[in-house]
């Protein structure tokens, strides 16, 4: 699975340590930046890009790092394609995916710790979602809300 990863300043340094744990798993890794720490970058430079990339089926899934995760998650939510959610816990980390198909994965660098943001990663890559009739239902629903945007 080709995984993207960005990050803003406050994202940067978690992005680095999440890059070099999924290299080291196996995964290859497309890194949208920042690619130095520069606490004048906004995180829209680096995550719309890759929630792009996810719509173009470039990356199959993406994790995006800000410095809360929330400006990440919204930033991502805008381009049509993207399922983005902010998650901060283990059974959010699958579950979005099993039930809400969730594409990218955004994360607190000011929030969430090295290994606690491995765990939510490896559960948000091993989870797979479940296509039962009543989560593409609830998509069908929310995906007609972006053809009227
Ligand atoms: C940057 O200072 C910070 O606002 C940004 O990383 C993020 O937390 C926004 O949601």
């Amino acid at each position: 699975m080709k995984i993207g990863i960005a990050a803003d300043h406050g994202g940067y340094e978690l992005k680095e340590s999440l890059k070099a744990f999924l290299q080291e798993k196996g995964y290859s890794i497309k890194d949208f930046g920042a690619f130095t720490l520069d606490n004048q970058d906004d995180y829209p430079d680096f995550v719309i890009p890759l929630a792009q990339a996810i719509v173009a089926g470039e990356v199959e899934r993406g994790i995006a790092v800000c410095g809360s995760g929330v400006g990440a998650s919204v930033a991502a939510n805008k381009v049509q394609g993207v399922r983005a959610a902010l998650i901060n816990d283990h059974f959010s980390a699958h579950q979005g995916v099993e039930d809400d198909n969730l594409n990218l994965l955004c994360l607190g660098g000011r929030v969430t710790g090295n290994m606690a943001a491995q765990e939510l990663v490896a559960a948000f890559l091993d989870a797979k979602f479940t296509g039962a009739e009543r989560h593409v239902r609830r998509l069908g629903k929310v995906k007609a809300l972006e053809k009227n945007s």
